[in-house]
């Protein structure tokens, strides 16, 4: 039996995921709602959210897994880009406890893990993409277009030069009141509003590269505008806002996304990271696709926002009869891929 335990504290989830011979057998996940309060991510408390979180929630995990800790062959563990403090529980803990098993310890980069989330099957029928295949990569720290040729080789040909999708996303939700993290509540408000009632700045830098920040200064420029004339504009229009903001997000990914697609006729398209479980993005990109003749893989929910499961399977994925891996390694924050 081939049993690899996956660890993620990147950020604010603590999780803990179980492949055994190639399938999930569990995928734990820990949020955390203290940083609510704060409208974002506060990284001590997170640390020490992770800190209470980690040993329930990898106990958890391998139980689901129905085996014993004894039994785990490898364990792979998110090793950066992160928050420092956050990173260190979950590198610490997978250190400590793969040399307690004297079992290999596999460290997986973040990012490469969110691209490769499509290859976590939850039964031996799932497919999975084949390489080369180019990925989208959307979530509150990242906004990036990937090649990806191979587990370990990636090649990032677009990036954000400012805020992330995901940022935009929040930022905006902020200016309009609402909880963090917003995405989800713009996602939700734009299902009943019109995206073609409000206009946005969008970008004109050259090339595959992002930027979100002239978007979320002109969204805040319309409502203290409007705000000037009728104090409720908010409230009266959240769902026209959040559908049209949700929309020239869209259109600002897809601009991009068309140009690579233009330069690197991918096959196989992937979407990965937190904003990759929004319902307008989900569905642009599949029309995209389709219309395209790309075949397009949609990550489940559960699988879009930070997880073990992709961990694991990144890990699962290096893993070969004779690595060992390096309990010396350092944690780090920042790093591509
Ligand atoms: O990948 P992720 O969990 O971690 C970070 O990189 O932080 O992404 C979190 C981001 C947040 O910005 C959140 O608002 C966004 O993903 N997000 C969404 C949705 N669900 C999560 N954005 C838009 N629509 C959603 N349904």
């Amino acid at each position: 039996m081939n049993a690899i335990l996956g660890i993620e504290s990147s950020c604010d989830d603590t999780s803990a995921a179980v492949i055994i011979d190639g399938v999930l057998r569990s995928n734990v996940i820990a949020g955390q709602k203290v940083h609510e309060a704060y409208g974002g991510v506060v990284p001590e408390l997170a640390s020490r959210a992770h800190q209470q979180n980690i040993l329930p929630v990898v106990s958890e995990a391998i139980r689901q897994a129905g085996i014993t800790k004894e039994q785990l062959t490898a364990i792979a563990y998110t090793r950066g880009p992160g928050l420092m403090g956050s990173l260190l529980v979950g590198t610490s803990f997978a250190k400590g406890l793969a040399l307690g098993l004297g079992i290999p310890l596999i460290d997986v980069n973040h990012l490469q893990a969110h691209a490769l989330a499509h290859f976590v099957k939850e039964s031996e029928e799932d497919e999975v993409p084949e390489f080369p295949y180019m990925c989208l990569l959307v979530s509150g720290g990242n906004s990036q277009i990937i090649l990806v040729e191979s587990p370990e080789k990636m090649q990032i040909i677009g990036r954000t030069i400012d805020d992330a999708a995901g940022e935009a996303f929040d930022k905006c939700a902020k200016v309009m009141g609402l909880p963090y993290p917003g995405g989800p509540h713009i996602d939700r408000l734009a299902a009943e509003g019109d995206p073609n009632a409000f206009k946005f700045s969008k970008p004109h830098i050259p090339g595959l590269d992002y930027s979100f920040s002239g978007l979320k200064t002109s969204f805040l420029y319309t409502l203290r505008d409007a705000l000037r004339q009728d104090s409720d504009f908010i409230e009266r229009r959240k769902a026209d806002l959040a559908a049209s903001l949700q929309h020239t997000i869209i259109e600002i990914l897809l601009d991009k996304l068309t140009l690579a697609v233009e330069q690197h006729h991918p096959r196989h398209i992937a979407i990965g990271g937190g904003v990759s479980a929004n319902s307008g993005v989900r569905k642009a990109v599949a029309d995209f696709c389709e219309v395209r003749g790309i075949r397009a893989w949609i990550p489940k929910r559960s699988f879009t926002t930070d997880n073990a499961a992709m961990v694991a399977i990144a890990g699962a994925m290096r893993l070969t009869p004779d690595y060992r891996g390096d309990l010396s390694l350092p944690a780090y924050a920042r790093t591509e891929i």
